[in-house]
């Protein structure tokens, strides 16, 4: 994903705050009662365990034969061992406080060959993942498609066949049978904005492939017709209420000037439009699935190269959700150009940036989940947000990640920020729950909040997982900074002055 372009320390607890979802109280970085903080990881970038109970092959083990595709020639082959070592990564992730744990399913170890009846082993370790969770404490949240395909679905051409809604649809209910007993919270498809580029467009991800507009466009259409599809299996056979969302990105673009009404409305806009080749925005993807239409600005930027829609296709698309996911990690400055289109501001120079570049910019956390929200009025779950750091253990030991803490606490409370303002904001899944296989970027990326060394599998609690462990009990008190006039983001030169926190 890197190169998907360029938020009163006390015993707190869960009684804290107000219900979830109402406005946190004024002053106070208190967050709602009930609010679900949690981390997250993806089966592939997590498991290992390759060969196991009838695994198939997926197209990231195929891709990572591929010369050249990963940094470092790594592979998800081991990974973090998790499929061996997920008791013990419970225990850890207990140990931090966690309320909740997102992870995913991969499609694989279901229907090793993508169709057909489901492998009962496979889905044990699902099965026992989720029990381990739940005697610790811990909320399941499942995410059904985090991007590993089986391979002998895309040797039938993938998204790229409509059969893949059928697919989807299929092997989603095969994973609602096996866990809906004791799996509430769901996810259907992460980040398709993301394999769409990279893994259709560009061929950094797998399947690694370079198609024409038309035939990405024709794959968006099958990936938002099989989450809608998905989302009908789910309602039609969970065995217990489910709460259903996906977890898509975008671009987040936020006003340079805040006290400007112009440039809050000019950051809205190129938020929504859908205007660039790398599927970079939200409005193809979101209105789709929430409104059940592709926007006007995105069927005359794409043209010619819309897929044919069939009857019925955007109502299936267009299935009732109860929260919409978003993963953000950074946005951009923007202002009203002087030909009336919106246009970015540059951050000055040395602006904080994260190990792949990413700018640090807290005002993204604040901005997009309320636009979001004013679009779509449907309940905001942060499904991704973190950072990778140079993490190392110190000679003592220690892995000390003050970066990571501080990113943290900058979003944090520019999301408390948004739910002071009305955003109702149910969770926040920091990425990762430990360092993991960073898809092109091999291991050389570490998100984690845990520190693992990939030769020993020796896990670490760095740092930040000792703060976020006092930020759960304090639900959120702990974010409130030192300095009465503490500031959220960085400023920009000559536009504005960084967002202060009143706490
Ligand atoms: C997101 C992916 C996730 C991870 C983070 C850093 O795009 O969903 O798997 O790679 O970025």
């Amino acid at each position: 994903m890197s190169s998907k372009s360029d938020q009163e320390h006390s015993n707190a607890g869960s009684a804290r705050g107000q219900p979830a979802g109402s406005p946190a109280a004024a002053g106070s970085t208190v967050f709602p009662r009930g609010f679900l903080w949690g981390a997250g990881s993806s089966s592939y970038q997590v498991e290992g365990g390759m060969h196991e109970a009838g695994r198939g092959a997926s197209i990231w083990d195929t891709l990572c034969t591929r010369a050249g595709a990963i940094a470092g020639g790594h592979n998800g082959d081991i990974a973090c061992d998790h499929y061996h070592r997920f008791k013990a990564d419970v225990a850890l992730m207990k140990q931090i406080g966690l309320k909740t744990y997102r992870f995913s399913v991969a499609w694989p170890r279901v229907q090793p060959d993508g169709t057909g009846p489901a492998n009962s082993k496979g889905l044990d370790f699902y099965r026992n993942l989720v029990d381990a969770l739940l005697n610790a404490g811990i909320r399941p949240v499942v995410t059904l498609y985090h991007w590993d395909m089986p391979q002998a679905l895309q040797n039938r051409g993938g998204w790229l066949n409509r059969e893949s809604v059928r697919w989807f649809a299929d092997y989603s209910s095969h994973v609602v049978a096996a866990l809906s007993d004791r799996v509430q919270d769901w996810i259907t498809i992460n980040e398709p904005q993301i394999y769409i580029n990279l893994g259709l467009n560009e061929a950094k991800h797998a399947p690694g492939l370079k198609t024409s507009l038309r035939e990405q466009l024709l794959a968006t259409h099958h990936t938002l017709m099989a989450h809608g599809a998905s989302v009908m299996a789910i309602r039609g056979m969970a065995k217990k209420p489910a709460r259903i969302g996906w977890a898509p990105v975008g671009r987040v673009d936020y006003p340079a000037d805040e006290s400007s009404a112009e440039c809050i409305e000019a950051a809205r806009a190129s938020t929504f439009a859908v205007d660039n080749l790398g599927h970079w925005n939200n409005t193809w993807f979101g209105d789709a699935v929430i409104f059940g239409e592709y926007p006007q600005d995105g069927l005359k930027f794409y043209g010619a190269n819309v897929p044919r829609i069939e009857p019925g296709d955007m109502e299936m698309m267009k299935q009732p959700l109860d929260f919409y996911g978003l993963n953000i990690y950074s946005g951009a400055p923007v202002r009203p150009g002087t030909t009336g289109k919106t246009e970015p501001v540059a951050h000055a120079p040395g602006h904080a940036r994260n190990a792949l570049s990413w700018p640090v910019t807290p005002e993204s956390l604040y901005w997009g989940p309320k636009f979001i929200y004013d679009r779509y009025q449907l309940p905001i779950v942060i499904t991704e947000n973190g950072m990778t750091n140079l993490d190392w253990p110190d000679v003592d030991g220690k892995v000390r990640d003050p970066q990571r803490i501080d990113y943290t606490r900058r979003y944090l409370l520019a999301l408390h920020r948004a739910i002071k303002d009305g955003v109702p904001v149910l969770g926040y899944f920091h990425w990762s729950i430990m360092d993991n296989f960073e898809w092109a970027e091999g291991y050389k990326d570490r998100f984690g909040l845990i520190y693992v060394d990939f030769a020993t599998q020796e896990r670490i609690l760095k740092d930040s997982a000792h703060w976020y462990k006092d930020v759960i009990a304090s639900n959120g008190a702990t974010l409130a900074p030192a300095a009465a006039d503490a500031c959220l983001g960085f400023g920009l030169p000559g536009v504005n002055k960084p967002t202060p926190v009143r706490v």
